[in-house]
């Protein structure tokens, strides 16, 4: 049985990984809007996973016989200035995600929830994939700058990503 205070912060985190779903999603619809199909898919497909990312934790509370209170998503910011910028507030955001992530885990330990403790052992990985994947694209953002053909190069590029289920999804 999860503890009160290990079931909260679990369902604090599936709230936060729903605003990032959230998030994801609205810089889709923005690069979809502006025309960047590729960017567009790339971070529709970031809201798949950040989905997945709830469920994989809907789940594991379920399983220890616990209850998920689904609370209110908070709003979302709209526009960005260019893909870089996105990018850029996507690795910040992600930093945060993995700070949530750590104290969980941190929070776990303290109260002897070895269980808990090794769920999340997947997204402490998880986050250091994701937090590496921004800071590439990052990398490449910056590299073209505003040439167009780049641009367009890396759009076409982003739109052959496609969304494989995390395998944590099964467990
Ligand atoms: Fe669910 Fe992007 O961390």
């Amino acid at each position: 049985m999860l503890s009160n205070k290990i079931q909260d912060a679990l369902n604090e985190q599936i709230n936060a990984e729903l605003w990032s779903a959230y998030l994801y999603l609205s810089m889709g619809l923005h690069f979809e809007a502006e025309g960047m199909p590729g960017i567009a898919n790339w971070f529709k497909i970031q809201f798949q996973e950040e989905q997945a990312h709830a469920t994989i934790f809907m789940n594991y509370i379920n399983q220890r016989g616990g209850r998920v209170a689904l609370k209110a998503i908070d709003a979302v910011p709209t526009s960005w200035e260019s893909p870089l910028a996105a990018f850029k507030d996507t690795l910040e955001h992600e930093k945060k995600v993995t700070a949530l992530i750590n104290n969980l885990y941190a929070l776990a330990e303290a109260e002897h929830d070895y269980a808990t403790r090794d769920r999340l052992n997947w997204f402490v990985s998880e986050q250091v994939e994701e937090e590496d994947n921004c800071r590439t694209l990052i990398d490449k953002f910056t590299l073209i700058g505003d040439n167009g053909m780049g641009l367009y190069m890396l759009d076409q590029e982003l739109g052959s990503r496609v969304y494989n289920a995390p395998a944590a999804l099964g467990e």
